[in-house]
């Protein structure tokens, strides 16, 4: 049956706004095309003009539709018929679905006088400085593989996470992966949707059930306490994982995640498709605390400068080692990535650490024993 699982959509970031492409024109046989728009909230649009008719049909929020001249308001549940070739400009936000034919062309006034072609549905957008193109989920199954290799507990993460689960004795570890950070003091269950991810944890770890974090099997309040480690930005939605691990815990809820506003320099600059990868998936702390409820700290978790957790901001003094496959392999947002741009951003990299660009710009990193970035503790006690 042909049903579009959000796991084979593609992302794609224009400045402003995301179009998470459901059926791309690029599908064999298609005869339509279809895409979710989301639109921040307050975020002015550009005027474009559509070279098919389009339909929009509202979903979330409030849209504000300029139609050749003559705005109104959109809200959920009301559709918009846009005729090809008129002038329309979308403000304002969340949601739309947007349906059209393949062959659809996006003209869109740019700065200086350009008018960029954004072409094919959404299935192509050819120039790169104004898109990124990216899928939506990373399917572990597929790549899981080599893991537990590289992602491994950090005891100076681990003496915080430890600290913040306080004197519970028995844990779920949700999104437990191969098992790092689990306590060994403590009675712990683990829940991983990923067979192979479950296979890679170590003789002796803690049971590994196959679960997924929106729907816990877990009765209400049933454990002491509830941990969730770098994996919040894969549930669909976060806050519906969240929301379950408040109802199981009975203690606190301890999440270890990235505030992406507080990313280095250098990964804009040498990994920014990645962050742009995780951007639409990643809650913000604030977002993490509200769908938690109760007393909320966020703490700064310093990441050590040999940090065995070999997440990509772990890197910030060894660059070098993002030039190796098999430590991207364990880092998700690479596995989003259009087909080829992991290659441009490792060449690029290679070619400054080689020639100094790098450590020009950046090498003072190099020096600093820990470095306090984006890594944070969310934790929520009742
Ligand atoms: C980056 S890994 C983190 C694993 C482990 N917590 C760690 O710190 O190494 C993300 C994990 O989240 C899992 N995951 C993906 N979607 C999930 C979901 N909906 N519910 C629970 N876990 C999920 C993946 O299978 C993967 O094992």
């Amino acid at each position: 049956m042909p049903i579009i699982l959000n796991t084979d959509a593609f992302v794609h970031l224009v400045p402003g706004s995301t179009f998470t492409s459901y059926v791309p024109a690029s599908r064999d046989g298609a005869q339509l095309c279809a895409w979710q728009l989301i639109v921040p909230a307050g975020l002015r649009g550009a005027a474009h003009s559509p070279t098919r008719e389009e339909v929009m049909l509202i979903l979330d929020g409030e849209l504000r539709i300029t139609l050749d001249g003559v705005s109104a308001a959109a809200h959920p549940g009301e559709v918009i018929l846009v005729p090809a070739g008129s002038q329309l400009r979308v403000d304002g936000g969340p949601a739309a679905w947007v349906t059209a034919t393949p062959g659809l062309g996006v003209r869109v006034a740019m700065a200086q006088d350009r008018a960029l072609v954004l072409s094919t549905a959404l299935s192509l957008f050819p120039d790169p400085r104004y898109s990124v193109r990216v899928s939506l989920r990373v399917d572990y199954e597929a790549a899981g593989g080599g893991y537990a290799g590289q992602r491994r507990t950090d005891p100076r993460i681990e003496a915080r996470v430890h600290r913040a689960l306080g004197s519970a004795r028995t844990v779920v570890n949700v999104g437990a992966g191969t098992g790092s950070y689990e306590p060994s003091d403590r009675w712990v269950l683990a829940v991983e949707p990923s067979a192979l991810m479950r296979s890679q944890r170590p003789p002796g770890a803690a049971p590994a059930i196959n679960g997924r974090a929106e729907r816990l099997p877990l009765d209400d309040g049933s454990v002491d306490a509830a941990m969730a480690m770098i994996t919040v930005h894969h549930w669909e939605p976060p806050s519906a994982g969240l929301r379950e691990l408040r109802r199981v815990a009975r203690g606190p809820v301890v999440v270890l995640t990235f505030d992406l506003e507080a990313l280095p320099a250098w990964q804009h600059e040498y990994v920014g498709e990645c962050v742009a990868a995780d951007a639409p998936l990643m809650p913000s702390t604030g977002e993490i605390g509200a769908a938690l409820g109760g007393r909320i700290r966020v703490e700064h978790v310093p990441v050590p400068r040999d940090c065995i957790d070999g997440f990509i901001e772990a890197y910030y003094a060894r660059p070098e080692a993002l030039l190796d496959p098999v430590v991207r392999a364990s880092q998700s947002a690479w596995r989003r990535l259009a087909p080829g741009v992991e290659e441009r951003m490792v060449d690029r990299l290679a070619r400054d650490l080689a020639d100094g660009t790098w450590d020009s710009a950046h090498g003072g990193m190099r020096s600093l024993p820990e470095y306090d970035g984006a890594l944070r503790l969310v934790i929520s006690e009742p």
